[in-house]
């Protein structure tokens, strides 16, 4: 059974191509936003967020040691990402992928919270393009991840279900506080 971190990429990697535009909301240390760089290609565009410095040039680094100059690193809170997405891209984005918590090996007292994480996500609902994908993978095992995964999940199933369609994946794992993956894919574009 593969983690969840391989099964959010599995999934965003069926659906994009060169040239596409993609969100990683959280940067971290920059696995995910790599991973998207690579499939996006040199056509393409990645948008990264992360309110860390350290994190954004963590994701930097590792960005520069794989050649990769494709992503625009963007250190804001990303309850900024629809006004930080040029407006020609609202409605484009094919993958918004969110990791949420604390940075790996960073301050873990600095986490994603539930209302500007609520906020991105619906932000970036709207930036997706019809069939674009958002991923969330939220952790229930620190201080405040039990509510704020609870949060995403109320928040989500609230969604009209004729505009987006909703599944969560749990761990296999034996896990006492097991991490779960959201993926919500737009089925109808804004205007429709
Ligand atoms: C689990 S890590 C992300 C892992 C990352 N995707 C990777 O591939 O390495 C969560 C990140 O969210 C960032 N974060 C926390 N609150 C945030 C916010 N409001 N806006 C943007 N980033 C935030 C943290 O600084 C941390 O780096």
């Amino acid at each position: 059974m593969q983690n969840l971190t391989n099964q959010a990429h599995e999934i965003c990697q069926a659906i994009l191509q060169p040239g596409d535009i993609a969100i990683d909301a959280t940067a971290g240390n920059g696995h995910d936003t790599l991973f998207l760089a690579r499939i996006v290609e040199t056509n393409g565009t990645v948008y990264s967020f992360d309110i860390q410095k350290s994190a954004i040039e963590s994701t930097s680094q590792r960005l520069k040691q794989a050649e990769m100059n494709n992503v625009i690193l963007i250190q804001k809170n990303h309850s900024q990402i629809q006004n930080s997405i040029p407006e020609k891209y609202h409605g484009q984005v094919t993958a918004a992928m969110f990791n949420l918590g604390y940075l790996p090996g960073g301050d873990k007292s600095l986490i994603t919270d539930s209302s500007s994480t609520i906020s991105a996500i619906e932000q970036s609902l709207k930036l997706l393009r019809s069939g674009g994908l958002l991923t969330t993978l939220a952790y229930t095992g620190h201080p405040g991840g039990q509510e704020e995964t609870d949060a995403v999940n109320h928040f989500l199933n609230r969604l009209s279900n004729k505009q987006f369609s909703v599944k969560l994946i749990t761990a296999q794992e034996d896990h006492i506080s097991p991490p779960q993956l959201f993926v919500v894919q737009k089925l109808l574009n804004n205007s429709d």
